[in-house]
């Protein structure tokens, strides 16, 4: 911790980049805290879980102290105008108390244990893309039978062939032996009819982020599941009550959001909307560590806690390579603060289409011009450089 702390606090260019890329989005975390939207441990554990992050927002603030952090705010304020940089009420009242977030959650109310309401033993998943090929392979592993709905049979196969590729990774790595493939295996239903999610207890959905496709998905799932399964969306920006308002079960109806890659990414936010039942939210964060995944709760609001936190930043670090500090400057900066992929690093893996629709979402909702899209972000979507996925985003491969 102490050695982060030294980083970004060093008077190098390296760490001066760090400042530049971090404060704001310290910021953004205390102000996230203040207005209630998240409790401090989840917003922590998000960014740690979700991200990869050594150390959550607000625990780097009290690492740092709110007065370094809020000083170095009001620097960057001077030179930018921008009101996002403006320290936010609380962080400027801890800074001139001495005081920490730790101290302001521990005067809240401690989080309760959840318990399970219903037994979810059958899983459905329908789509066929990273995230539920991923989402397939973590219930199949923690012992779930799970029937996976594509479009076609090549789809489905395609789901059936990337969870093998990754138990035989962890075969080749000894964490996996023949058997274990076997019973994981055999966990699979592969279908391409809706109707095959009859009997689950549990759909989650990852399926196009296009709000007509999803609740076109909602009123057939309302219509073939069982009542009382739940109705989950991995939507990272789309409504949560939008989708629950199809159904005849608003109550069953909540986001799980993954992050990507799922099967080694901790994180699930569990997302209730007005209408989703607490029991609801109660179980699902039940089977989350029932998987080995660190559940977090939050309101049903575009980006959530991670995606709002992490693409004005990713955002902000393409601004400043505009405004001419190199890519891999600034990757390195990052890095070396222990972040564990530079932000174009990132970038390219998340697809930067899927980031431009995401940043486009949030200044659609919180309304802030300093989140606008940087012009080289829309730059590289236009020209197809979208990342690995296509071999080139903001770097090549
Ligand atoms: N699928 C399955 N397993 C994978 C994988 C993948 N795509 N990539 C890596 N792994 C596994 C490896 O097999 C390895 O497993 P073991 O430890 O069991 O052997 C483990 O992950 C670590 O991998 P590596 O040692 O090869 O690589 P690493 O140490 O560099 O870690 C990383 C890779 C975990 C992805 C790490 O770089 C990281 O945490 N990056 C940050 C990713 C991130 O921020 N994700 C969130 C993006 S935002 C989002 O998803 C939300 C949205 O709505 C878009």
């Amino acid at each position: 911790m102490q050695e982060i702390v030294d980083r970004i606090t060093a008077e190098d260019e390296a760490a001066g980049i760090a400042r530049t890329l971090l404060f704001p989005y310290l910021n953004h975390a205390a102000t996230m805290f203040e207005s209630g939207y998240a409790t401090k441990a989840d917003i922590d554990a998000a960014m740690r879980f979700g991200c990869g992050y050594p150390i959550g927002p607000l625990d780097l603030v009290d690492a740092l102290g709110a007065s370094t952090v809020a000083e170095g705010l009001a620097h960057l304020h001077e030179r930018t105008g921008d009101q996002l940089h403006v320290p936010a009420p609380l962080l400027a009242r801890l800074a001139v108390s001495s005081s920490t977030f730790a101290e302001e959650a521990s005067a809240g109310a401690a989080a309760e244990e959840p318990v399970s309401h219903h037994p979810v033993a059958k899983v459905g998943v329908v789509g066929t893309g990273t995230m539920a090929s991923g989402i397939v392979e973590v219930f199949a592993k923690a012992g779930h039978d799970v029937v996976f709905v594509g479009r076609t049979d090549e789809k489905a196969a395609a789901v059936q062939a990337r969870v093998e590729k990754n138990l035989d990774r962890a075969i080749a790595k000894g964490k996996l032996d023949e058997a274990g493939k076997s019973a994981v295996i055999d966990r699979l239903t592969a279908a391409t009819e809706r109707e095959a999610l009859g009997d689950v207890d549990i759909v989650v959905e990852a399926i196009a982020e296009d709000l007509d496709i999803k609740l076109e998905l909602f009123r057939d799932l309302d219509r073939i599941c069982k009542p009382g399964a739940i109705l989950a969306t991995t939507t990272s920006s789309l409504s949560i009550a939008e989708c629950a308002a199809v159904t005849s079960r608003p109550a069953d109806v909540i986001g799980m959001h993954f992050f990507n890659p799922a099967p080694v990414m901790k994180l699930v936010e569990v997302v209730s909307a007005d209408g989703t039942s607490p029991e609801v939210a109660d179980t699902v964060k039940t089977l989350c560590l029932d998987i080995g995944k660190h559940p977090v709760s939050c309101g049903d609001r575009a980006g959530f806690i991670v995606n709002a936190l992490l693409f004005p930043y990713l955002n902000d670090a393409v601004r400043l390579h505009e405004s001419g500090v190199p890519m891999g400057d600034i990757d390195d900066a990052m890095k070396a603060t222990k972040l564990p992929m530079g932000p174009f690093e990132l970038l390219d893996v998340v697809g930067n289409d899927v980031s431009l629709a995401i940043q486009t979402t949030l200044v659609e909702a919180f309304g802030h011009e300093g989140w606008t899209p940087a012009a080289t972000l829309q730059k590289v979507v236009a020209e197809g450089k979208l990342g690995r996925k296509t071999g080139e985003g903001f770097h090549t491969y």
